[in-house]
């Protein structure tokens, strides 16, 4: 027997894309149901990345009074970027008169989570999506099976992909699952997470003859760092003492302080936007639209720009039945989108030694490396960035 759902907006995905959305839904007076393949314990789990720009901050705020951002998370008010043994600062008070704050993702989770609960919201997890219907209809379907293999239908005005990069739901907004505009990248970041204090104050982009490395942090206790690898290393092959002496070279000038390493990763990384955004009564959000390389920390934070230009739109359509910010919808999100896959892609090309660099790359590396930290205007387009645009209406 198939199980009937009904609610005005069906949102696919209970990350933060697809949580901080149904909260501004509900805001709104609109009602939905959120669904999510994974069990809740998996969500709150899933290591991801940590940087929140400050509108992200100030959203989750704003959701939340008592979002243990303030007080489990970390301000940053700027980052080394370190090239030829020497560090430079990027000060992002200073330069642009805003922060960042280090509070990894599943803590996030954790507290939307807990709080789209208490506050009533239809959540349902191990309810995988299999297909969308109807979309070019005013009542678009969400068909799939729940936790134990049960048929259900959620019946719409509107279904949203929060879906992440292996989207279901980009399927009915782009045509197909995979088409869209890609770039790939000859290496991929190696992670660990270890128990030692922090090596430095500050998150630590390194740029060195032997490839990149990154030095960032999870708490006074736990560090997490990466370097730069091959896109097939495997994560189990180097000893620790090896894993130590790679991000030990990688991070010339600076000693970093070791611990025992409890977890091991290869992300590999690409750029991708999908080529539609919104088709019908359908739309993608976050990863499912599109994948930035982490380098940039822009991940998170361009999920959360696109839900609230979502959010307004959907609300003019369902609430003033008015359609001209669903149909800006594209185009609005994209041009933020956009600027964030240049910067992902700059700070990527700028600090990664590609596999067969030459002398000529390299030296003209450090020049554009040189031309940003020793401009203020260099290092202001770079805090301005990193730190977030302001979101457009
Ligand atoms: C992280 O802490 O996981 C992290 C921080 C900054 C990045 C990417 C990842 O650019």
């Amino acid at each position: 027997m198939t199980t009937r759902i009904r609610t005005r907006v069906a949102i696919v995905g209970a990350g933060p894309a697809g949580l901080i959305l149904s909260h501004l839904l509900a805001d709104a007076g609109i009602e939905s149901v959120v669904i999510d393949q994974r069990s809740r314990a998996e969500i709150e789990t899933t290591i991801r990345a940590g940087i929140l720009e400050q509108g992200t901050v100030d959203l989750l705020t704003a959701i939340d009074p008592g979002t243990r951002v303030h007080t489990v998370g970390q301000r940053h008010d700027g980052i080394e970027l370190r090239f030829q043994g020497e560090g430079h600062r990027i000060d992002f008070p200073g330069l642009v008169g805003r922060s960042v704050w280090l509070y990894p993702q599943h803590e996030a989770l954790k507290d939307l989570l807990a709080l789209r609960l208490s506050q009533g919201q239809d959540l349902r997890f191990g309810a995988t999506a299999v297909r969308v219907e109807g979309v070019d209809t005013a009542t678009p379907q969400v068909s799939g099976t729940d936790a134990d293999g049960a048929e259900f239908v959620i019946d719409a005005e509107f279904v949203v992909g929060a879906d992440g990069s292996r989207s279901v739901v980009r399927q009915a907004v782009a045509g197909s699952s995979r088409d869209g505009h890609f770039r790939e990248y000859p290496f991929a970041w190696f992670g660990i997470l270890c128990e030692a204090p922090p090596s430095a104050h500050e998150l630590i982009y390194s740029n060195s003859d032997d490839g990149f490395a990154l030095i960032s942090q999870r708490s006074p206790e736990v560090q997490r760092m990466y370097f730069q690898c091959d896109p097939d290393a495997d994560p189990n092959a180097l000893s620790e003492a090896e894993i130590w002496e790679t991000l030990q070279r990688r991070v010339p000038g600076t000693t970093l302080t070791e611990g025992r390493i409890f977890q091991r990763d290869v992300l590999r990384f690409r750029s991708f936007v999908a080529h539609e955004l919104r088709h019908g009564r359908a739309a993608l959000v976050g990863d499912a639209a599109h994948t930035v390389p982490p380098t940039g920390a822009k991940g998170m934070n361009l999920a959360v720009a696109d839900v609230i230009i979502l959010a307004r739109a959907l609300e003019a359509l369902l609430v003033r039945n008015d359609e001209r910010l669903i149909d800006a919808y594209a185009e609005t999100a994209l041009r933020r989108i956009w600027k964030a896959q240049h910067f992902s892609w700059w700070m990527t090309s700028m600090l990664h030694v590609a596999p067969g660099t030459s002398d000529f790359d390299r030296l003209r590396q450090i020049g554009e490396l040189r031309s940003v930290v020793e401009s203020e205007a260099g290092r202001t387009f770079l805090a301005e960035a990193y730190t977030g645009w302001p979101v457009e209406s």
